[in-house]
């Protein structure tokens, strides 16, 4: 894989993405209604990252993509150094800043995060191999996926860490029948699947 340079296009002005307030996003509604990361989704992408036998990759920064109001961003501030914590909708960056740093319930020290309203796709204000750890958690979908991953390729140190985590079916492999059955219990409650961006968004936020 080819890795580009950094941009030095004009910011990012204007323009909406995925999930923003006129596709119906709503954040007091997200916050309420979401499944919530459990603590061990957190230790099993701090445990990867601590095994990592690399000296080039430690924990100075991480980059929370797509951070939306920055829940990821939160927990990744207990572990490195410096988080860069980038939504490129109008806005959100600002409310990520009110909730990690000002309302937080133990706020963490601006310095730790540096916001910035930037696509995946079109990181520029990242720097070449300066990033420990990329984490693109319910917003790859939103991206065009090529262009993110070679913008993480770019960004990640050596022997870095890319984490990307999507709602979907679970698959069970090895075992037919056991599979058929969970798909069943899975219809049967028309679980939420993103075959196109908004499928969930519809139906969390019935109109
Ligand atoms: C479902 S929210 C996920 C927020 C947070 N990462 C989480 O795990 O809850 C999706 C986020 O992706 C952002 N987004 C939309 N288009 C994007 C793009 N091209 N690059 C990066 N993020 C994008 C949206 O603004 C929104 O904040």
């Amino acid at each position: 894989m080819t890795t580009p340079s950094p941009k030095t296009t004009a910011p990012l002005t204007t323009g909406e993405f995925g999930f923003s307030a006129s596709e119906g996003a709503d954040w007091s509604r997200y916050l309420t209604y979401r499944p919530i990361y459990p603590p061990s989704f957190y230790s099993r992408i701090f445990d990867y990252h601590a095994g990592k036998l690399d000296p080039r990759v430690g924990w100075d920064v991480a980059h929370d993509v797509g951070a939306g109001c920055g829940i990821v961003a939160s927990t990744l501030a207990s572990r490195f150094q410096t988080v860069v914590v980038s939504d490129p909708n109008e806005g959100y960056t600002e409310l990520a800043r009110r909730l990690l740093v000002e309302e937080a319930p133990s706020p963490k020290p601006e310095k730790r995060f540096r916001f910035v309203r930037e696509r995946a796709e079109d990181a520029r204000s990242v720097q070449d191999g300066s990033v420990d750890l990329v984490a693109a958690c319910e917003s790859i979908q939103w991206t065009d996926t090529r262009a993110a991953i070679a913008e993480f390729a770019r960004q990640l140190r050596v022997g870095g860490t890319l984490v990307v985590t999507f709602y979907s079916r679970p698959k069970i492999a090895g075992d037919e029948g056991a599979a058929r059955a969970v798909s069943k219990v899975l219809e049967s409650f028309n679980y939420p699947f993103w075959p196109v961006p908004g499928r969930l968004r519809s139906q969390i936020f019935p109109s």
